[in-house]
């Protein structure tokens, strides 16, 4: 019936949420770039999915005042929650790839198998779309989670212990599935867990060479941006660094996840997607490039600048960058052009239009935020502003060596980069 309907699709909806916000959590705390890259891209597709089933549940005349509150399904959604803390990452992975993933994938076919196709058509097209995804993301968390164990093997055991907890205090809350809630009772956090914190410095993936300023521009300002070779290899250095956008998009999203409406957790996951997709786009520039990640700088100063702060200023960044860098882009579109390098000025232009779309989205959340917090909301510039004083001081912290040792990386890069591959 329309309302039991409703309710499967609203706990459906809590646990999406729930599942994403725990992934963004953990996204600067992974080392890999590739899972960083790929867990921006699962959590747009749970806030897709999340989206499509909130509206639905409005869509079936469910009191919209109880879709803001998660009800029956508490217990169960705090087990999607405690994944946050995670003891290790290995465990975090292999937890949401054996326990949680498959729990709402199984779910899913349960529901799509007993419902009605005619009368319910509307759920069957995105539900099934979400299986399909459901079923990619659990061979790539398995397969996140293995590399992981195999790089630290001493966390096997504790990572197992881990998912046998969770998985049990799942069964124990009735687990997801397509039967009324068993309206079970919230308990104390999960034996193991380790409190979620916010890491004052990104894990990088040891393949890259890793570095806090990644370009010698950063720190000198009398270092030219370039033009030709050095212009295509400084902007494709610039799409693989916004691996910070990823993790300050990541940080955020949870920080205010339970401050700001749903809007904002669906507006931020496309726009921590949308920073993994440029970082993607330098990460496969420079590799077809046949440059070596060893000698590629993977810088950390823009996280580092708002480390220990109010995350206020997480959001400030990405606002403060894009903000500073949008009217260079269709400029530089239009230079790779005229090099006849379609790829980077495709890059480019594609990059433009999403940071058009984010300039929007900071200032408006900025905003909001302020405006929650009962501070007035024009202030959102000097959230700008103080975001610009913490990355100029950060900057001043750069000693000698490191602006000798990135201006020879660049150097023997830029060496390399002119040269047919
Ligand atoms: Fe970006
Ligand atoms: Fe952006």
């Amino acid at each position: 019936m329309r309302l039991d309907t409703a309710q499967l699709l609203k706990r459906f909806f809590f646990c999406e949420r729930s599942l994403l916000v725990s992934e963004a959590a953990w996204i600067p705390s992974i080392a890999s770039l590739g899972v960083k890259i790929g867990l921006a891209r699962f959590i747009w597709q749970s806030s897709e999915t999340a989206a499509a089933l909130r509206n639905r549940v409005f869509e079936l005349r469910f009191p919209s005042r109880l879709l803001e509150e998660q009800g029956a399904d508490h217990a169960l959604i705090e087990v999607f929650g405690a994944v946050k803390e995670s003891p290790s990452a290995p465990a975090f992975l292999l937890c949401v790839a054996r326990v949680l993933l498959p729990a709402l994938r199984d779910s899913y076919r349960e529901y799509l198998e007993a419902s009605d196709t005619i009368a319910d058509g509307p759920t069957h097209r995105f539900l099934s779309l979400a299986l399909t995804e459901k079923d990619e993301q659990v061979k790539a968390f398995e397969e996140w989670a293995q590399s992981a164990l195999a790089l630290q093997p001493e966390l096997r055991e504790s990572a197992m212990a881990w998912i046998r907890v969770v998985a049990d205090r799942l069964s124990q809350v009735g687990g997801v599935g397509v039967a009324p809630s068993p309206s079970a009772e919230v308990a104390a956090p999960l034996p193991g867990s380790k409190p979620h914190s916010v890491p004052a410095r990104p894990a990088r993936d040891p393949r890259f060479w890793a570095c806090r300023f990644y370009w010698p521009d950063i720190v000198d300002p009398a270092y030219p941006y370039g033009e030709g070779i050095q212009l295509q290899l400084r902007s494709a250095i610039s799409h693989v660094n916004e691996v910070w956008a990823i993790e300050a998009g990541g940080v955020m999203l949870s920080a205010f996840a339970d401050v700001l409406p749903w809007e904002w957790i669906h507006n931020a996951a496309r726009w921590t997607y949308d920073e993994s997709r440029h970082c993607r786009m330098g990460y496969e520039r420079l590799m077809a490039w046949g440059l070596d990640p060893a000698e590629i700088p993977l810088g950390t100063y823009i996280y580092e600048s708002a480390s220990g702060q109010d995350p206020i200023y997480r959001l400030g960044m990405l606002f403060f960058f894009e903000t500073k860098n949008i009217r260079h882009k269709p400029a530089r579109a239009q230079l790779f052009h005229t090099y006849g390098d379609v790829v980077s000025e495709h890059d480019m232009d594609f990059d433009w239009a999403d940071e058009t779309m984010h300039t929007g989205y900071g200032k408006h959340w900025l905003k909001e935020l302020l405006a929650v917090r009962g501070e007035d909301p024009a202030a959102y510039d000097q959230v700008r502003e103080r975001c610009e004083k913490l990355v100029r001081d950060y900057v001043g912290t750069a000693t000698a060596q490191e602006v000798a040792d990135i201006k020879k990386a660049a150097a023997t890069l830029l060496a390399k980069a002119g040269r047919p591959a």
